[in-house]
């Protein structure tokens, strides 16, 4: 029970490490290097798509888990704030794919969905760390 949540975290971060890999193709191009052809616009996109999907269901395993392990949930500290940033801080991220995905974006506007996007990534290592330390310590 306990692994379905890490699991499904596992596959979400995977999607989100391919957007982001693609994403890099269409950041070159935007200055100078490389071909517009080589961003697959509509494929990062559906990646981006199922890796935030993902994101969520598995933080909603993971609270429904703990719910049905403890009979409530926000109990294990920096792990569950942690994951309110994370969950805001790829919305924000998201908001603003979806807002470049209607094809008006400004480099800034890139530049703000590449920032935000990669920079979560260092606090969804941290989280993986506390939670293989959750997983091993405390359930
Ligand atoms: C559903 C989610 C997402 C959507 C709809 C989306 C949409 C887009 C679109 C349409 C562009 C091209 C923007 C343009 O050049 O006008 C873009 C660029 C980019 N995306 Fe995403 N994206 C999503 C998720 C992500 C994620 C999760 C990452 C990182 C892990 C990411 C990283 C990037 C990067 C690095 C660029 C290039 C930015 C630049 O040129 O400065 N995207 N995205
Ligand atoms: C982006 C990454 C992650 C997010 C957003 C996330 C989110 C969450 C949330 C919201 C909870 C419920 C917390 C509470 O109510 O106190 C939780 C519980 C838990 N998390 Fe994570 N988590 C992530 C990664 C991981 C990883 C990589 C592991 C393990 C390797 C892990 C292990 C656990 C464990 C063991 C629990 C207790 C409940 C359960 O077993 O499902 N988490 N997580």
């Amino acid at each position: 029970m306990a692994f379905i949540h890490p699991m499904v975290i596992l596959l979400a971060i995977l999607s989100g490490v391919y957007t982001g890999f693609l994403g890099w193709k269409r950041f070159r191009f935007r200055r100078g290097r490389g071909t517009a052809s080589e961003f697959p616009w509509q494929k990062h996109i559906q990646w981006g798509k199922r890796f935030y999907i993902l994101l969520w269901i598995g933080s909603f395993i993971g609270f429904g888990a703990l719910f049905y392990l403890k009979g409530e949930i926000f109990t294990s500290g920096l792990h569950a704030y942690l994951a309110v940033l994370i969950l805001l801080l790829f919305s924000i991220g998201v908001a603003l794919g979806g807002k470049l995905s209607k094809g008006k974006g400004t480099n800034r506007l890139a530049l703000s969905h590449l920032i935000i996007n990669y920079s979560t990534f260092f606090f969804v290592l941290i989280q993986v760390i506390l939670g293989v330390v959750f997983l091993t310590f405390f359930l």
